[in-house]
């Protein structure tokens, strides 16, 4: 006969496998709390697959860092063609002085042809207006250009027009002003015009493409992410024509989904001098291992189309994964990152996101970049500005003038000293 005290220890026993049983069949749970964050052990960056220690630049270059973009390419994010196609450009609006003689804007329509398709999209810029070259922030707008401003200049595509009420709707994530009054130009498309944010293949960059009769990706090749990063660099190899634009200093930046695909396309192109990403959470800064808010089960599910189809077999497996996300940040080395948060953003997870700025070091220390403060989590709105740059600002998801302010900060330190 068991003693009264027993049988309680032994039912609380009982509840407690019970609540574990549940937590294990429960994978989808949503983490919100740091004590529920599961153990984990994160891939080494300085070790090779046949086990060489990375400890020179040489090694990093010529052997791990090929690994782990090649690891990238293939499981998350999707390879994209090699092929480049140069866009042919039309001059939509050429050097219109505008804000009180402050700028120059510039539209152009850039049109990529290939396999008898043609996409286009138009590149709207403001740039300091003087004879000098600009640094420039480079960064895709979600809802198109004329969502940025007011500036009833913007062109507006016919087939936005329906649309046009939208204009300026996002002018809080745009302060054009500062950045121009702080030396900088800025370009601007619409991530949409690269390829429609949707599950479907069927049109955007990759329909140019296809060949053979196929209809979609392979399961290595490109998801949405990565065609938008292709966009970036497309971008790119056309600036390096624009007489005003100094394309050694262009910082690429992104919020959100596009915060992912600025991470992506800086660790693919190193013609991006400076990568920032603001709130880029889940498949961006944030740790996948950590499964705090947002998993790559819900990111796979809710947005099938954005990561490569290998990607989905780490659904819940994140720790089959050979990288983390830290490992994307230190493709970036030792060009200057950035990592943002936002500490109502649990979604994004802020203390994955700093991690990941955290040991991404371990890379650029091997550049001689020691980067000691970002050994603690710092208070919001208390900016580390190293090599690697991270801060968590307070509010909800966005992005503010408080993150551009630190980012002109950033970008002016790396640039202009
Ligand atoms: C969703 C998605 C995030 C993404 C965000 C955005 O919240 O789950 O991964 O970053 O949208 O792009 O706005």
């Amino acid at each position: 006969m068991l003693k009264l005290n027993q049988k309680i220890s032994l039912s609380i026993f009982a509840s407690l496998i019970l609540i574990l049983s549940v937590n294990a069949q429960n994978p989808s749970k949503t983490i919100t709390k740091e004590l529920e964050v599961p153990k984990y052990i994160l891939p080494k960056i300085l070790l090779s697959k046949n086990g060489i220690k990375i400890n020179t630049i040489e090694k990093w270059e010529n052997i791990r860092r090929n690994e782990i973009l090649s690891y990238f390419e293939n499981q998350i994010y999707g390879r994209a063609p090699l092929k480049e196609i140069l866009p042919i450009f039309e001059i939509v609006e050429n050097n219109s002085i505008t804000l009180n003689g402050d700028a120059i804007r510039k539209q152009y329509k850039l049109s990529f042809k290939k396999n008898g398709k043609i996409l286009s999209l138009i590149l709207l810029m403001y740039i300091p207006n003087k004879k000098e070259k600009s640094p420039a922030f480079l960064a895709y707008n979600f809802g198109g250009n004329y969502t940025i401003s007011n500036d009833t200049c913007i062109y507006v595509e016919k087939k936005n027009t329906a649309r046009i009420i939208k204009r300026g709707k996002n002018i809080l994530r745009w302060p054009i002003n500062k950045i121009i009054k702080s030396g900088y130009a800025l370009i601007t498309l619409n991530y949409n015009d690269i390829d429609p944010d949707k599950n479907n293949f069927s049109d955007g960059i990759h329909s140019l493409f296809y060949e053979n009769g196929t209809l979609k990706p392979k399961d290595n090749e490109w998801g949405s992410i990565a065609a938008w990063s292709w966009g970036l660099s497309r971008v790119l190899d056309f600036l390096e024509n624009e007489s005003l634009i100094d394309t050694k200093k262009i910082v690429l930046l992104g919020h959100s989904r596009l915060g992912k695909t600025a991470l992506w396309a800086g660790a693919k192109d190193e013609r991006f001098s400076i990568v920032i990403s603001n709130n880029s959470g889940c498949g961006g800064a944030a740790l996948s291992r950590r499964r705090f808010g947002e998993k790559v089960s819900d990111i796979n599910t809710n947005y099938p189309h954005w990561f490569a189809k290998n990607f989905h077999k780490y659904n819940d497996k994140e720790s089959l994964l050979e990288v983390d996300q830290h490992m994307l940040i230190s493709l970036i080395a030792p060009r200057p990152v950035y990592v943002a948060s936002a500490s109502q953003d649990s979604w994004a997870d802020p203390k994955g996101e700093f991690l990941s700025a955290k040991f991404a070091k371990d890379v650029y220390k091997l550049y001689g970049y020691r980067e000691r403060g970002l050994n603690l989590f710092p208070k919001v709105n208390k900016p580390i500005r190293g090599r690697i740059g991270y801060h968590v600002r307070k509010g909800k998801h966005d992005i503010t003038l408080f993150d551009w302010e630190e980012y002109i900060k950033f970008s002016d330190f790396h640039l202009k000293n």
